[in-house]
């Protein structure tokens, strides 16, 4: 439920593409209306980036970039890629083939792809030290 582009002025000048399951996307803009036509004007949300386009697609099937190159997404324009708290959630394959995709199809020179990963050596820590930490 991440709400960068409304948080993010930097992204004044950016178009926000969002992926995730439908009826994750649907949740999630329920929560924004609801926020919107709240009494408390002062927890209205407010659109910081250009503009953002909630695209409904699974990563573990082969058409993902498809659905968002046909929501708008332009593969060769400058793009910071955000892989927060994803790719384990996917098997090694499939996270393996979304990193693959986006190596073949986009302009490399044009793209940061930022990524957060999780292997069993952090997991055993986190188990291990999490609990003392609490
Ligand atoms: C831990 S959340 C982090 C999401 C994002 N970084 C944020 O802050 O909102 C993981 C998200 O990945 C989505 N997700 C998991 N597997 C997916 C898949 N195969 N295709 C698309 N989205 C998926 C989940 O629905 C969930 O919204």
């Amino acid at each position: 439920m991440d709400a960068r582009s409304y948080r993010l002025s930097c992204l004044k000048e950016s178009t926000v593409f969002e992926v995730d399951f439908p009826e994750v996307l649907h949740a999630k803009a329920t929560i924004v209306e609801a926020a919107a036509n709240s009494r408390d004007e002062h927890h209205h949300p407010t659109m910081a980036a250009k503009s953002l386009i909630r695209v409904a697609a699974d990563l573990t099937e082969d058409d993902w970039l498809e659905k968002l190159q046909k929501s708008g997404f332009e593969p060769e324009k400058s793009t910071v890629w955000i892989l927060e708290g994803i790719l384990y959630y996917l098997s090694h394959s499939h996270a393996i083939n979304v990193l693959k995709i986006i190596a073949e199809k986009c302009n490399i020179t044009n793209t940061v792809l930022l990524a957060d990963f999780m292997n069993r050596q952090a997991t055993t820590f986190i188990q291990l030290h999490l609990p003392l930490l609490l």
